[in-house]
């Protein structure tokens, strides 16, 4: 490894930290409010502190929120639950959350098998390339790429500057949809976002 790709690396996450913690900038979560619906209830099942979650109560959502760490939100309902290690849950939560990528396909896995019915997960876009991972991701059921149209920008505690120099999406699975027949791929842009954010300023319910 070159010194340049050792450095790159440390500033994106000094701390080495197992769980990966980084909170998702609130632009980002807004680009997928400002374009899905869900039920009611909405599992963010990998909370951290709370950025997701926020925004979800805000949007009227009555938000279930779990870490398997407690990062200091006031609303977490379970701040040791390991998701991956979950075996029984009511299926009566949508599943909303920018999840730890060390273990992606498993969170998938799991989340779509105790997701209500939408699951949505912040990827890189680059996750889509392998021709085995993009079937993986888009042949399970009805599937949705929003894709965050700008470079955000995430903050990882005590980094030097800024990470999230990659192109990130939505991946939105929707469980009562045939995969082949829903394919769908949107842009999101930041315009477009930033009308949304200050329509939900002025008190107007936006969702
Ligand atoms: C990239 S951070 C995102 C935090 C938050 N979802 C957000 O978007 O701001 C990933 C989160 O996954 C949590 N996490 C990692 N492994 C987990 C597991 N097995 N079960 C539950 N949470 C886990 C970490 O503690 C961390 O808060």
């Amino acid at each position: 490894m070159s010194v340049n790709t050792f450095r790159t690396m440390m500033s994106r996450d000094p701390r080495n930290d197992k769980f990966d913690f980084f909170s998702t900038p609130p632009l980002t979560t807004l680009a997928l409010l400002s374009r899905k619906k869900f039920g009611e209830k909405v599992w963010e099942n990998a909370c951290g502190d709370g950025a997701i979650s926020k925004l979800l109560w805000d949007a009227g959502y009555k938000v279930f929120s779990t870490d398997i760490k407690d990062y200091g939100y006031e609303h977490q309902n379970d701040d040791d639950l390991d998701f991956l290690q979950v075996s029984q849950i009511a299926k009566a939560h949508d599943i909303v959350t920018n999840p730890p990528y060390n273990s992606h396909i498993k969170w998938i896995d799991k989340s779509l098998e105790f997701a209500r019915r939408y699951v949505a997960l912040l990827f890189p876009l680059v996750y889509l390339t392998p021709k085995n991972k993009r079937d993986f991701i888009t042949n399970v059921c009805g599937f949705e790429l929003l894709v965050i149209g700008w470079r955000s920008k995430f903050i990882v505690p005590g980094a030097t500057k800024p990470g999230g120099m990659k192109d990130y999406a939505w991946f939105v699975w929707d469980k009562e949809k045939k995969a082949e027949k829903s394919f769908k791929t949107t842009i999101v842009e930041k315009s477009d976002v930033e009308a949304f954010a200050n329509r939900s300023r002025t008190g107007r319910r936006v969702i």
